[in-house]
């Protein structure tokens, strides 16, 4: 039986939450593996929409233990706010594991996210503000709050002092409030009983599982272009939703996974700031973002919409090792005469093929064009590759063949059903 991770092969939004639930109805555990509720995965189910941002698409399987990982951060109050809308809603939560090394998002954290934004002024990064940045930057400088300190109130107190200390005299500075040690601490004990009894070895119970042969999807949030690391730096979150991070933020080593599908649109979004070569600002971006419903789950903001980016699509295959790629909204597409795909970019008068490993050679990047006949029709009810028009297959061809990896899955609708499989992912 299969470890698979799903990951975000473009600048997030993808589609992982539909392609995680898919598997999720068959695996036995699904582990979020980083990032925190600055995601936003939607899964449709039976028509019912289902917005998951720090919890795991797993949470929506009854068979499925949902686990969150030792890379994730957590923001309390917001897990339990999304475990109540779930139960609201007749969902089981019962079964949520979290890492007792996970860090936490504090209020401070959500403030210095924000303070960093403005500060940066014209050169923000465009956060989701969920204090991602700031929590994941006390993780490496060693003064982060972790989720296993709520339950011993005295080392909880002394980090928050700790931590305070810092923040204090930078809020202080930018002429903003300070925070008091006693309320921090008194906000986060509040919790503690209640997520006590969730918090287990997650290391030790995903390798057990991985021993007895079940079946485990690690669940990546953001995406590869947004990795720390290997993301358009420094328009980027502060994780690595990269393949490595799912070893990373799991302890699970990287021989025992079978499977890396990247998930990817069959055009480009981005939300936030930062380099995009295939992007439209004109008409043809505007009717993308209707046509996709392209308006983010987390924030609501507008998603920048562009054409499929071959050199973007080969950098990730590289960059994780993608076995598979699952691609997603290709009904969005249907209706065009023809369809761009950049295969190359033009950069400083020079055509290159790949994604440049300079900051500023990728922000000049123009992208290189070929059209590919479109297809009029609805596709939204094919269930076989061999159903779909001629056009469409020869599109999903054609982005195979520049991808450098085998499309295993097609979506062309956002419901559970709405799936075209090649390859069966867990097969
Ligand atoms: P994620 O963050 O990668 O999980 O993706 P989001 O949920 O932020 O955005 C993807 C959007 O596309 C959601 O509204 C999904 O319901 C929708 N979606 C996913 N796959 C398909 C598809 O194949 N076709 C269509 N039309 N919508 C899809
Ligand atoms: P999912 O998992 C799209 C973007 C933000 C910003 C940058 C840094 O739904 O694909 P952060 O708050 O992480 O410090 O913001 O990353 N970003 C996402 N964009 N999808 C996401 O998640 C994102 N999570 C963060 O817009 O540009
Ligand atoms: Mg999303």
């Amino acid at each position: 039986m299969p470890a698979v991770i799903i990951l975000g092969a473009q600048w997030g939004d993808e589609g992982k939450g539909k392609a995680t639930d898919q598997l999720g109805t068959r695996a036995e555990y699904v582990v979020k593996y980083n990032g925190g509720n600055n995601a936003g995965h939607t899964v449709v189910i039976d028509g019912e929409k289902f917005a998951l941002h720090l919890l795991p698409g797993g949470i929506l399987s009854p068979g499925c233990t949902p686990v969150i990982g030792n890379g994730v951060v957590v923001d309390i109050q917001v897990l339990f706010e999304e475990i109540e809308e779930l139960v609201s809603r007749g969902m089981d939560t019962s079964r949520l594991k979290i890492s007792s090394n996970a860090h936490i998002i504090t209020s401070y954290g959500r403030k210095m996210d924000a303070l960093s934004e403005k500060s940066l002024g014209d050169k923000k990064i465009g956060t989701t503000g969920r204090g991602i940045g700031p929590t994941y930057s006390d993780k490496v400088s060693r003064i982060g709050l972790r989720i296993q300190d709520l339950f011993d109130e005295s080392v909880l107190r002394s980090k928050v002092e700790t931590a305070l200390a810092q923040k204090n005299i930078l809020l202080a500075a930018y002429g903003e409030d300070t925070f008091e040690v006693d309320d921090v601490v008194a906000e986060l004990l509040a919790h503690a009983e209640r997520v006590r009894p969730m918090v287990i070895d997650t290391v030790l119970e995903v390798n057990n599982a991985l021993d007895e042969g079940k079946t485990v999807v690690f669940e990546g949030g953001q995406s590869t272009m947004l990795d720390i690391d290997h993301g358009t730096y420094p328009y980027v979150t502060s994780s690595n939703p990269t393949a490595g991070g799912a070893c990373t933020g799991t302890g699970v080593g990287p021989t025992r996974i079978d499977r890396v599908v990247g998930v990817a649109k069959a055009y480009v979004t981005r939300v936030g700031e930062g380099p995009f070569p295939t992007e439209l600002l004109d008409d043809s971006g505007d009717w993308l973002r209707e046509k996709g419903g392209e308006y983010g789950v987390t924030t609501g903001r507008p998603r920048r919409c562009g054409w499929y980016d071959a050199p973007v699509a080969r950098y990730s295959t590289r960059v994780n090792g993608l076995t598979d790629i699952v691609l997603t909204k290709l009904d969005v597409l249907g209706g065009l005469d023809q369809i761009p795909v950049c295969v190359a970019y033009e950069v400083n008068g020079q055509r290159a093929e790949e994604v440049p490993a300079i900051e500023t050679d990728f922000a000049a990047a123009k992208p290189i064009l070929e059209y590919l006949p479109g297809w009029q029709e609805d596709i939204s009810n094919c269930r076989t590759f061999e159903e779909l028009p001629q056009a469409a297959q020869d599109y999903v061809l054609y982005l195979e063949k520049i991808s450098n990896c085998r499309i295993s899955s097609i979506g062309v609708g956002a419901g559970r059903e709405a799936t075209i499989v090649r390859q069966d992912l867990l097969g």
